[in-house]
């Protein structure tokens, strides 16, 4: 039986970021592991030519929030290129504002927050709102121990520091009390590592960078699901999240989620034997790592963990320990923790042929400040472009829709009621035109703006062009 023929990999470095794999992580692969280096400024043109000339298939990183929309324009450019994690995975590296978007479309639980560009209605919010809150700068580098977290007592305290830091937009949330949170770390869905990280004496910032500290004990189903469920949502090869739980009530919620997370060596060795599984058909096997593999590794101090590298586990042999976590009886002779909820899944690379979070829609930092849009007008490019529904994105922002809008909204060609020729103003030629109606006539109305990509003619680069000029 002939091997599948290996396609080439290639790591995506960032001048002056830290490095989250090299070759190391890929031991075993048989061909040669490109490396190609961003330099930032103007280096978008050269950095695509140099992954064409090495014949790169399948580009391997994490972007950092700076670089994210140069990426994602570069992705579109290498449209044979796979990247890992896609950009729409990466979609929450950029900023705390798109976990929380990323988080209200899946159903994620957070706190309760609110994101406010227009300045005067950021006063007034804080103005009549309750105290204590937290405050956060919403874009740019995330994880950073705290450092742009900051939780206000009053009104003027609020105002006074949004002013002092020019936190803009406003990104704010309810003030939970946690009694700690969880630190989540998933490859292919399945739950590789987790530790507990715990605010010191008196303190609300659970960050162990400053002074908390971590364990590894009796991590809460219910913590795993939920990083599971936004892993999912994510499609992601690997996945970190931080889950707090309240002290009042042990509720759960999610706090940060993206792929950009420090990792212990031993567990981008994993990552790295996940990726070679997901791409060489079969010649690599996949990594055998065991539920709660943590409680164990946590008996080593933790700056061991954090040097350790090539921990590998040997294939699965039931054990009466390893029986309890991976679907063994319990004395009732119920099954006691599902373990298919926890199987480590390959993640689908072509499930979305569309993009998730185009730019042009979901790049809300860039179109406020560079094209002066309003608000509403975004918001009402989120309703058309959202699938099925998009109520979970705008929970806050709903009040906001105006009479530009509608305006706006007039202008749009109905997809369902439009003529040939008026479906042709879109730049479409007489033939996807008749098609269009064609699937009318055959299938009704189109149920959403995305259906149009079912008609031969409307590929992905169509679509996205004229998706603002459309609707139903
Ligand atoms: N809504 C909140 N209520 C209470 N504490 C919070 C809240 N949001 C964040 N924190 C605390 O602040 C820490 C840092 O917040 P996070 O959003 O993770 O920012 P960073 O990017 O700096 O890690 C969290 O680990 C948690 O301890
Ligand atoms: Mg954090």
């Amino acid at each position: 039986m002939s091997k599948k023929k290996l396609p080439k990999l290639g790591l995506v470095y960032l001048d002056h970021v830290l490095r989250f794999f090299d070759k190391s992580n890929f031991k075993g692969w048989s061909k040669k592991i490109e490396i190609v280096t961003y330099h930032w400024g103007k280096d978008k043109d050269r950095f695509i030519q140099e992954v064409k000339n090495k014949k790169i298939d399948v580009l391997i990183g994490n972007i950092p929030a700076t670089a994210y929309e140069t990426f994602r324009e570069i992705s579109k450019a290498l449209p044979n290129v796979e990247f890992v994690p896609s950009l729409d995975t990466q979609f929450s590296n950029k900023s705390k504002e798109n976990v929380t978007r990323f988080a209200r479309k899946y159903d994620l639980e957070i706190p309760k927050t609110d994101i406010i560009y227009d300045k005067e209605k950021a006063t007034k919010f804080l103005e009549k709102t309750d105290y204590p809150r937290i405050i956060k700068k919403s874009y740019g580098p995330s994880n950073y121990g705290g450092y742009f977290v900051h939780k206000v007592d009053s009104a003027d305290e609020a105002l006074d520091l949004i002013e002092e830091k020019k936190y803009y937009p406003l990104y704010t949330q309810d003030f939970i009390k946690i009694s700690a949170d969880i630190r989540v770390m998933l490859i292919g869905h399945k739950p590789v590592c987790a530790f507990w990280r715990r605010p010191p004496e008196g303190a609300w910032l659970t960050n162990t960078s400053q002074g908390g500290t971590m364990d590894y004990q009796d991590v809460p189903k219910e913590v795993l699901d939920l990083a599971v469920k936004a892993s999912k949502s994510a499609n992601a090869e690997y996945w970190a999240c931080d889950i707090a739980v309240a002290e009042k009530d042990n509720s759960i919620f999610i706090l940060e989620c993206a792929t950009a997370f420090a990792a212990f060596p031993y567990i981008r060795d994993w990552i790295g034997q996940y990726i070679m599984w997901k791409f060489s058909g079969g010649e690599f096997k996949k990594p055998n790592i065991p539920l709660f593999n943590w409680e164990e590794l946590g008996k080593m101090d933790s700056s061991v963990l954090r040097v350790l590298r090539h921990i590998t586990f040997g294939k699965y042999t039931p054990s009466s320990d390893g029986d309890f976590y991976t679907g063994g009886k319990n004395i009732e002779n119920k099954p006691n923790i599902d373990d298919k909820k926890y199987r480590m899944l390959n993640t689908n690379s072509l499930s979305k042929l569309l993009e998730e979070w185009p730019s042009e829609v979901f790049n809300y930092q860039d179109n406020f400040i560079k094209n002066s849009m309003t608000q509403p007008q975004i918001i009402d490019f989120i309703k058309i472009c959202d699938d099925e529904s998009s109520e979970s994105f705008i929970v806050n922002e709903k009040e906001e829709s105006t009479e530009k809008v509608e305006e706006d909204s007039d202008k749009k060609i109905n997809i369902n009621t439009a003529t040939k020729d008026e479906l042709k103003k879109l730049g479409i030629n007489t033939k996807i035109a008749r098609r269009i109606i064609d699937y009318r006539v055959e299938n009704g109305d189109f149920k959403s703006i995305y259906k149009l990509r079912k008609i031969k003619g409307i590929g992905k680069k169509r679509f996205i062009d004229i998706q603002l000029d459309i609707k139903i």
